[in-house]
């Protein structure tokens, strides 16, 4: 059932309700902002709640743990889960709706028979080649919730750079109505970037983990200076990660708007890396913009 658990904070669980509220806001002329997430909100997603603030008068937050988007043999099941916790911290950034869906409310029959939304190329390199399907699970529940919410505008995390990328072109390739915003990574003060599945490290792991952010500057200053060997560079980095004690995914330069190889003249560049500690995968990424004769050097 759908309840008002404060005075300033509406929660839905159920798509008529959220629905119903929202027709009524528009119908007002009040424009709407959307931030989904899976929950266990920390200052990255706190910030994405204030972002929408600025952009809009109703702001609107999901929590689902979309089981579409994770693998067998991955951490649905063991995801953090903070419901109280969550809510308590959305009302005090000023959330005026959350809707928080079980899987029945989403998937009503059933996950196997479920429409999918694939995004084709773009989703099978990088964190797609590690995790099939993974990204066929965010484009499906992100295009539900865009179907459900209705926002003008709905902010993502660039510390998620290619599902940013991705549901950018999903959007434009669907014409879905809405302005996808990209909001900075937040990071802790040591510049790891802040993920619930940094709770998977152990505290010496934890301590390590900075490596993947200092490694992706390390290779984004090399390029600044000059250097143009990116299959090289990649290599380096990578080795930095495991000489810290991780296992390297990838490390991977690319053109930061379509996702390609970077090329040597590319001015938009984003450095995308990923790396196993023993319970986690983390990725993180650095973007730069190289002026036009340093995109020629
Ligand atoms: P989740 O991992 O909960 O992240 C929700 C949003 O918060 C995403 O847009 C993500 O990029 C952003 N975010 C996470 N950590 C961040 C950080 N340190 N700095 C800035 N933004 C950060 O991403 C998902 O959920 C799901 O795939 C979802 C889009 C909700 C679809 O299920």
């Amino acid at each position: 059932m759908d309840a008002m658990v404060t005075d300033n904070m509406k929660i839905f669980h159920t798509i008529a309700g959220v629905r119903e509220v929202l027709r009524e806001r528009r119908r007002q002329g009040q424009s709407v902002a959307f931030v989904p997430t899976m929950g266990n909100l920390h200052e990255g997603h706190l910030q994405l709640v204030r972002l929408a603030r600025e952009h809009a008068e109703v702001v609107v937050v999901s929590i689902f743990v979309n089981p579409l988007q994770f693998g067998l043999n991955e951490d649905w099941e063991q995801y953090p889960r903070t419901f109280e916790d969550d809510a308590r911290k959305l009302e005090e950034e000023g959330c005026d709706f959350l809707f928080s869906p079980d899987e029945g409310e989403i998937y009503p029959n059933g996950m196997a028979d479920q429409t999918r939304v694939v995004v084709p190329t773009m989703t099978d390199i990088l964190c797609g080649a590690s995790r099939p399907g993974h990204f066929e699970g965010v484009t499906t529940v992100v295009s539900k919730l865009l179907h459900i919410v209705q926002p003008d505008k709905a902010i993502f995390g660039v510390k998620d750079f290619q599902q940013l990328a991705v549901i950018r072109r999903m959007v434009e390739d669907l014409c879905i109505p809405v302005d996808i915003i990209g909001a900075d990574i937040a990071r802790a003060s040591d510049g790891l970037a802040l993920s619930s599945r940094n709770s998977y490290l152990s505290e010496d792991e934890r301590a390590r983990a900075v490596i993947l952010y200092q490694a992706l500057c390390w290779c984004r200053d090399e390029i600044t200076q000059g250097d143009r060997d990116f299959t090289a560079l990649e290599a380096a980095t990578g080795e930095k990660l495991e000489k810290g004690g991780f296992t390297t995914d990838y490390v991977s330069i690319r053109n930061a708007r379509n996702l390609e190889p970077a090329a040597h003249d590319d001015r938009e560049i984003a450095i995308l890396g990923a790396m196993y500690a023993s319970g986690a995968r983390l990725i993180d990424n650095v973007t730069l913009s190289l002026t036009p004769t340093e995109a020629e050097d």
